[in-house]
Order: C-alpha cells, then sequence, then structure tokens
C-alpha cells in the first residue's frame, strides 16, 4: 500500500470484509422461513453474531431463544450458524419441532471430522474458545473424546490419555497466526499428533485477516465493524493490531467512533467481521467522510464467489414439495 499524500486524510477499505457464504444462506433461511411458514419462526441462539441482524429479523417476527425447551411444541426452529450437538437435535425432535438446520457447511464438516476421528478411536484437541457455540456444538459430535484447547499457552497443562493418539481440529473463526502456533506447541509435546484432512479455519476469517493484514502496516487507525461475541470480528482487530496499526478498535454502529480515536490519523484502515452487512461500513465510510476521510483506496487480497444453496428443509419447501 503506498504512502498518503502529505497532509492528506485517508481511507483504506480491507476486501474481502462482511458476510461470508455461511452468514448469507443463514440470515436467508431466517428470511425464507418466516416468509414460507409466518411469523413467528424461533431460533436457536443468534442466528449470526451480529446486534444489527438480530435485532433487524426480530422486528420482521423471528423470536432468539437459548434453549429448544423454550419454543412451543410443534412449532418452526432455526438452528444457527454456529450449528448444534446432536443433543440440540434429539430435543427438538422430542419436543416435535420442525427444524430448519442453518449451520454452516463448513462448521458441518469439521463436525464430520469430529465424528469420523472418534469412530476411529482417536481423542480430539479441539482448538477453540471456551463457552462459543460452535465449539459446544463441535464438541458435542464426541464429548467423551474431546479436549478444548484455549491457547498456546494452554499447551503446556493438557492432559490427554494417550499422547500417540490425537488428532487436532478447529473452531473456523480462530487467528489463523495463533492457531498454527497451538499446532506447533501440540506438536512439540506430541510428535505423533494427527492433522485433519484439510484447514477448518474457513475461508472466510483467513481472507479477512489476510486483508488487513496488508491494510495494518498503513493504517494509523483500523475500525473494524462486527460485534463483541462475534470470533471472526474480534480476531481482526488482534490481527490488525500484531501487524502494525497504531491503534484497531470495533464498532457495532458508526455512531460508537470517538472522536479523540482520530486525533493525529491520516490513513484509517475500514474492514468489518463475517456476520457484518455492508450498510454498517457504507455508515463508517459516511462518518469518516463527514470527518475529512473522503478518500477511499479498497485494498482487495481475494476474490470470493462462493454460495451455499439454502438448508433442505427450505429447499423442498420452494419447490412445493412440503
Ligand atoms: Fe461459515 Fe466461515 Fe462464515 S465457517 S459461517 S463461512 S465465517
Amino acid at each position: 500500500v503506498d504512502a498518503p499524500v502529505a497532509g492528506t486524510k485517508r481511507v483504506l477499505l480491507a476486501a474481502p470484509r462482511g458476510y461470508c457464504a455461511g452468514v448469507d444462506r443463514a440470515v436467508i433461511a431466517v428470511e425464507k422461513a418466516l416468509e414460507n411458514f409466518g411469523a413467528p419462526v424461533y431460533v436457536r441462539k443468534q442466528i449470526v453474531h451480529n446486534v444489527h441482524v438480530v435485532s433487524t429479523l426480530e422486528q420482521r417476527g423471528a423470536i432468539f431463544v437459548d434453549d429448544v425447551a423454550e419454543v412451543p411444541h410443534g412449532a418452526h426452529v432455526v438452528f444457527s450458524a454456529h450449528g448444534v450437538s446432536p443433543a440440540v437435535v434429539q430435543g427438538a425432535a422430542d419436543r416435535g419441532l420442525q427444524a430448519i438446520d442453518a449451520t454452516c457447511p463448513l462448521v458441518t464438516k469439521v463436525h464430520r471430522e469430529a465424528t469420523r476421528f472418534s469412530k476411529q478411536g482417536l481423542d480430539i484437541l479441539l482448538i477453540g474458545h471456551t463457552g462459543h457455540e460452535e465449539v459446544e456444538g463441535t464438541m458435542g459430535h464426541a464429548p467423551e473424546r474431546t479436549t478444548l484447547v484455549t491457547s498456546p499457552d494452554d499447551v503446556a497443562g493438557l492432559e490427554v490419555r494417550d499422547p500417540d493418539n490425537l488428532v487436532w481440529i478447529s473452531q473456523t473463526t480462530l487467528s489463523v497466526d495463533e492457531t498454527m502456533e497451538t499446532v506447533r506447541r501440540l506438536r512439540e509435546r506430541f510428535p505423533n499428533l494427527q492433522d485433519p484432512p484439510s484447514d477448518d479455519i474457513c475461508y472466510a476469517t483467513q481472507n479477512r485477516q489476510v486483508a488487513i493484514k496488508k491494510v495494518a502496516p498503513a493504517a494509523d487507525l483500523v475500525i473494524v465493524v462486527g460485534s463483541a461475541n462475534s470470533s471472526n470480528s474480534v480476531r481482526l482487530v488482534e490481527v490488525a493490531l500484531e501487524h502494525g496499526a497504531r491503534a484497531a478498535y470495533r464498532v457495532d454502529y458508526a455512531s460508537e467512533i470517538q472522536q479523540s480515536w482520530l486525533d493525529g490519523v491520516a490513513t484509517v484502515g475500514v474492514t468489518s467481521g463475517a456476520s457484518v452487512p455492508e450498510v454498517l461500513v457504507r455508515e463508517v465510510l459516511d462518518d469518516l467522510a463527514d470527518a475529512g476521510y473522503r478518500d477511499v483506496e479498497e485494498v482487495k487480497t481475494a476474490e470470493e464467489d462462493l454460495m451455499f444453496s439454502l438448508p433442505k428443509e427450505l429447499r423442498r419447501d420452494a419447490a412445493g414439495n412440503t
């Protein structure tokens, strides 16, 4: 990225940013369910980790619950993009709920790995964050065999049954660099550790990190649009700081940008997490323009054209077969 012309204010807009294919599919799934079945449609947990998306869907008739036990018998319930454990699927079936599974296919892929490794008799080291819904769903596929590893520093204290019978997998929205460091330390301790067949950190997480790494060294300030519980958004703040941004903040809305953040700032980097609608980024750009940052340069490091088909329960319905 070129240096700015002296005295000018500019924005470097990272690309890719914002919606990934899994989020797009999950949000459309709720919209379609509302259209096909009418309000209310229940959604277990936040469909995606973004306050704006959740409140917009709430206004249209979605009801977000923490537990399928809160859903009336026989009603429709959408499982969020982060995925669920088999126990949740069973709980919904026991209540006679009409489940629509909006789990991202790239999370389902990790679930399948967990199930397969556990059937093969391997113990699983799952790299991820305590309490994150995706981690709970993935652990639920092999509860007896999975141990959570939350950071590189966690590795030294791990207790395992058999150090020669281990495989690692991960949450999809982690920092690529930190995860590789965790794996390096795991392998140091457990030389016979097996690898999953492919990366579990998804393409969208990786692409957004690569883009902000290119922007960060030239940025006096990086603004990441995304919610506090959005793992991939929070990682973007960390990655920006690790790669040379002088400051980096996460905001849900443009109105959260503080005037003091812009003091002495020539170049502002802007990006957004995988669950963030572009309209929220536009509002940030509008506010920055009002503050004199009118020159916007997009820094693009990848093209994305992945799309997933809708959950099968909605595809059937679109064909008029239910
Ligand atoms: Fe799926 Fe990655 Fe998005 S796992 S929901 S494509 S952030």
